[in-house]
């Protein structure tokens, strides 16, 4: 790399291109090779994105050697402690804190669009009560492209797409607790003005006809730092697939729906279900940590541990470091004992101590504590992949935007390598 005249060369075939250095903010260092094919014939080869930059971005900033992560340049630590996730939104969204106006109307925003269109309820109605939330939540999300009007692509406007905007990250909210309202066959709980974002939340989720849930500050504010932990975390696997959908120019919601379900899988959001799941197992298995870690390192199967490990962070994850603490201060507040936050710490400890994590770097995530915090609110575990979409819909809608707004946005189409077949002549079958 030439760091003189800011271009790296590349010497391919005896032949010199020099390739222009692109140099972020906080001194990452690039080699922008999307002349590479034209120029010499050759395309860059790298599985599962790990070394490649796909855009440009002032959203998140984060250090996966030093364990730092910032929103818009605020440490996580700062908002996680003092904003609230409506003005953690904004900000992502928006680029820059809100003013108390800004922040209000933004909120009456979210309250006007809480409710769902009616006949929406017919959709929850054909889905079994056994249908996994986190279908629902990407079929529902899809769906709100029919009953609601999208942005106009050819002509964007400012109002459409703030009004668009505060309807997901309401509807998504209401439509998270109506399908757990759906799985447990109870009538839906409708959401309130009066209510603030998070506890407008826990009642639709826990209130019932019959029964009103109090609304405890301990748990709304462990919620809140929860979700505020979520909120982005820049070209992962479900915010890079809501930017591949959007680049086509598909409508909001048709892009966050692909977040969603990239989201789904266990290697990524669907890790904090199957964290538990593996907790639970180990439990019953008398409590065996040594047992599922060798299995975990044992190459002649698929086990992995779950919530360890990040394609990143090469230190502890600092979203995990808040959340470990946040679990226990959780806990302790409301007097909960849970077998499965010893065999969490137990694990923890192992792993920290064993040559095969130590030698990979893998290390608690931000999935490994968080399902014992909504276990203990009382939100069940099919619902902890939903919970982490509802954190992570500001961080996809503000890439949206971001990709939308920026003039050197192209559709997403990366090259291959092919290694099929070469030509060959077809021979029909020949029919008796
Ligand atoms: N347990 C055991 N071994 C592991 C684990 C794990 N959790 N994670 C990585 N490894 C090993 C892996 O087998 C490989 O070993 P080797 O070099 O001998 O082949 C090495 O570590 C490097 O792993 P990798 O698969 O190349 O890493 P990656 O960057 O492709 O994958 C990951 C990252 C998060 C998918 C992976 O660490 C994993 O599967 N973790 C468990 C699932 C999980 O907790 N996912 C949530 C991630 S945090 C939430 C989010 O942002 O998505």
């Amino acid at each position: 790399m030439d760091q003189m005249s800011q271009t790296a060369k590349v010497i391919l075939d005896g032949n010199t291109y020099e390739l222009p250095i692109v140099i972020g903010t906080e001194g990452e260092k690039g080699i922008d090779i999307s002349t590479l094919r034209s120029i010499s014939n050759y395309v860059t080869f790298d599985h599962g994105f790990g070394n490649t930059s796909n855009c440009e971005s002032a959203i998140t900033y984060l250090d996966g050697e030093a364990g730092i992560l910032r929103y818009r340049g605020y440490p996580i630590e700062q908002l996680g402690e003092s904003s609230s996730f409506v003005e953690t939104s904004y900000l992502l969204i928006h680029g820059e804190l809100p003013t108390p106006a800004q922040l209000g109307d933004f909120s009456d925003l979210l309250g006007e669009h809480s409710m769902l269109h009616e006949d929406m309820k017919n959709l929850f109605n054909g889905f079994p009560s056994s249908a996994h939330p986190m279908a629902i939540l990407a079929s529902m999300v899809c769906s709100l492209s029919a009953y609601y009007p999208g942005i106009d692509m050819l002509n964007p406007v400012k109002e459409d797409f703030d009004r668009i905007v505060a309807m997901l990250i309401s509807k998504v909210r209401t439509i998270s607790a109506f399908a757990y309202k759906k799985s447990i066959g109870e009538p839906f709980v409708y959401p309130r003005q009066d209510l603030e974002y998070i506890p407008n939340f826990l009642n639709m989720m826990f209130s019932s006809p019959t029964r009103s849930y109090k609304i405890y500050d301990e748990v709304v504010q462990a919620l809140k730092v929860l979700l505020i932990l979520h909120a982005d975390h820049e070209q992962n696997c479900s915010t890079s697939s809501v930017r591949l959908v959007g680049s086509s120019w598909a409508n909001l919601y048709a892009s966050i729906t692909a977040g969603i379900c990239a989201l789904w899988g266990p290697l990524h959001g669907g890790a904090n279900e199957a964290v538990i799941e593996m907790l639970e197992m180990i439990h019953k298995d008398g409590g065996d940590v040594d047992k599922h870690i060798s299995l975990a390192k044992d190459k002649s199967n698929r086990v992995r541990l779950m919530g360890f490990g990040h394609r990143v962070y090469k230190s502890y994850d600092p979203r995990a470091k808040i959340i470990k603490a946040s679990a226990h201060d959780l806990l302790n507040k409301l007097g909960i004992n849970d077998p499965l936050l010893e065999i969490a710490v137990k694990m923890e400890e192992k792993v920290l101590n064993d040559p095969y994590f130590i030698e990979r770097n893998l290390y608690p995530n931000v999935d490994f504590y968080s399902g014992i915090i909504y276990k203990a609110i009382g939100i069940p575990m099919r619902m902890f992949t939903v919970m982490f979409a509802i954190g992570r819909l500001p961080g996809w809608i503000a890439h949206w935007k971001e990709m939308m707004e920026s003039p050197s946005a192209r559709i997403g189409r990366p090259r291959q390598i092919y290694t099929g077949s070469r030509k060959r002549d077809y021979v029909p079958i020949i029919r008796r």
